[in-house]
This record gives structure tokens, sequence and C-alpha cells, in this order.
């Protein structure tokens, strides 16, 4: 069973105070997301990454479609209690201590009274912050107050979690320790969906990511496929500086450095290219696709649509 079912989910919001006009902030979305994977909801400003969360958590009304999470309708309390979210901005009463707040939100999600001082200083523990208890959130930075929100999120122990850009105002330690967080959640077989606009911060960690951009879906797959799926290149190199003249005609490029030589040659060429190394006898040392990077790959997704869009408005 998928953990996150999205079944054609819209939102249309009525916007402007005399004469409403509708914006349409997520077109008919469907997207399935499997138990035990990390999943990134990619795109841009303004794509629909945060309507789409809200919508999921049932903070706003669909204007079409449903979804399930679990298994379970949004809006079933039962599934409630088995997810977690960080919202986008959190915000927090800032004259509590950070141990008050966690305390009152293990109440609301039914942590048991005798066990909520340990589950908060454990959980304190793992978002980094475990000497800060006692301090206002007032004093918090922003980092500290995003840790803080994870926490929330994680306290008590949901089996799929729901991260609104979880890196947003952290230092490149601090995304770090949210990546490795999310990495043990998988380990201790959780879901975990999470939106970001930093392509860096999905690239080494997600199973799967989903594009969006003007409220559209534009991509979906294993990152891996996504990007190789551009190029259809492979890169071929050798060692020594020989380049055998049979093989400049199939090389899209071909350069030396140090005491190897590098070519990209497309993938339909590969066993040519091979063979006319080993004529040579020139020792291959690798032959691997030609990956973009996630950002040209999202690059490319987003292109065609600046031109549609300009039509559209
Ligand atoms: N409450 C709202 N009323 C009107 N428009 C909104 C509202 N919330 C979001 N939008 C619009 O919907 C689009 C998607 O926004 P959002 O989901 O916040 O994008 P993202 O999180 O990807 O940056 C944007 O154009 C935004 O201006
Ligand atoms: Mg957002």
């Amino acid at each position: 069973m998928a953990a996150i079912d999205i079944l054609g989910l819209a939102k249309t919001y009525s916007v402007g105070f005399w004469r409403k006009k509708p914006k349409c902030a997520l077109q008919p979305l469907h997207l399935s997301v499997e138990a035990g994977e990390i999943f990134g909801f990619l795109g841009p400003n303004g794509a629909g990454k945060t309507t789409t969360l809200k919508l999921l958590m049932g903070l706003v009304f669909p204007s079409a479609g449903s979804a399930r999470i679990l298994g379970m309708e949004i809006n079933d309390p039962q599934m409630k209690a088995r997810i977690g979210f960080l919202p986008e901005q959190p915000y927090f009463y800032d004259y509590l201590t950070a141990t008050e707040l966690l305390e009152y939100y293990a109440q609301l999600s039914g942590v048991a009274a005798k066990e909520r001082s340990r589950k908060v200083s454990e959980v304190l523990a793992r978002v980094g912050l475990p000497d800060v208890g006692g301090m206002q959130l007032r004093k918090f930075s922003k980092g500290m107050l995003q840790r803080v929100g994870i926490a929330q999120a994680i306290l008590h122990d949901p089996q799929v979690l729901f991260f609104d850009e979880p890196m947003s105002g952290l230092d490149p330690i601090g995304r770090r320790e949210v990546r490795d967080l999310m990495e043990q959640l998988k380990q201790q077989g959780k879901t975990v969906f999470f939106s970001t606009h930093i392509l860096s911060d999905a690239e080494s960690l997600c199973d799967r990511v989903a594009i969006i951009h003007l409220g559209e879906l534009r991509g979906v797959g294993a990152v891996a496929d996504l990007t190789s799926s551009v190029q259809g290149q492979v890169e071929v190199v050798w060692q020594g500086n020989l380049v055998p003249a049979s093989l400049k005609a199939f090389a899209t490029e071909c350069h030396g450095t140090g005491d190897t030589t590098r070519a990209v040659v497309p993938e339909a060429n590969q066993d040519a290219v091979i063979d006319a190394l080993r004529r040579e006898r020139l020792r291959i040392v690798s032959v691997i696709p030609v990956r973009t990077s996630l950002e040209e790959y999202f690059v490319l997704k987003l292109k065609p649509s600046e031109a549609a869009a300009g039509v559209r408005s």
C-alpha cells in the first residue's frame, strides 16, 4: 500500500477584494509515495508546494480531488495521529521554553503524561538542541526554531512525515544535520515527504522526486533516472594521451588531463569507441553514463512553461 496517494488534488484560490478572480495554485495532481521512501517535492517559489502540503494536512479545502494517507481519508483523526508536519514558517508562542512548548505538543498528540518529559528531552537531543530546553523560544535563532519545529513533528513517533522547506534558514552544517535526521527516519521505516527549492538538498537524499511548476507536475522519478534520461551520453576514460584517429568521428568532446584522456560520446557509439581503443591496445579506465545535475533537469523542465505561462496569464 502506498503511504500517500494523491488523487487529482487541485486548488483554486479566489483573489482580489472587490472583484474576485480565480487563481489556480494547483492543477489536478496525481502522485503516489511508497512507504519507506524519502520523497522530494521540488519547485521554485510559488510552484504550489505549500498549497499541496496544506491540502494534505486538511488545512485548506481542495477545489477538486482527494488524497489518502496510510490508506485513510485526509480528515480521519486516526490518520492525523500517525503523521507529523513541519509547516513552512512555524510560529510558536515565544515566551514558552522549548521544553514547555514540546510538552504541550506531546500532550496534544496523546503522549502519556509519565513519558512526556523523557520523550521531550530525547527529541531535543535528536534535533541537536540538547542543552536549551529551558530557554525561551524568543532567544532562539531561526535555525534553532526550525529544529524545534522538526522536534514537534517527530515527537509522537509518527509513521509519515511532512516537512515544508525543512532546510530553510539553516547553515550548511544545520542542513546536513536535517538530512541525516531524515535518513535516520527512513532507516526506522518512516516515510518522509518534504518540499524544497534547494535542489542540492534533494539530490543525494531522495529515493524519488517530483518537480512542480506553476501548479503543474512536470516530472517524477528517481534522481538517477531523471538525470540520465536527459543526456544519452557516455564518458569514456583511458590511459595515455593517444586519441585513435577513428575515434574522433564518434566523440562529441575529447580532451586529456595528466596521463588520461576523456571522451564524451553518444550512447549509440559506445561500442564502436571501445573497439577503437582496444584496437590501439589502450587501457580503458572507466565507462560511465553522463548524468546531468538535477539542476539542469529542473531548469529544462521549467523552460517550456515559461512561454506557456506568458500565454496563460
Ligand atoms: N491563500 C492564498 N490566496 C491566494 N493565493 C495563494 C494563497 N496561497 C498561495 N497562493 C498562490 O498560490 C501559488 C502557489 O503558492 P505556494 O503553494 O505557497 O507555492 P510554494 O510553496 O511552492 O512556494 C502562488 O502563486 C501563491 O501566490
Ligand atoms: Mg512554500
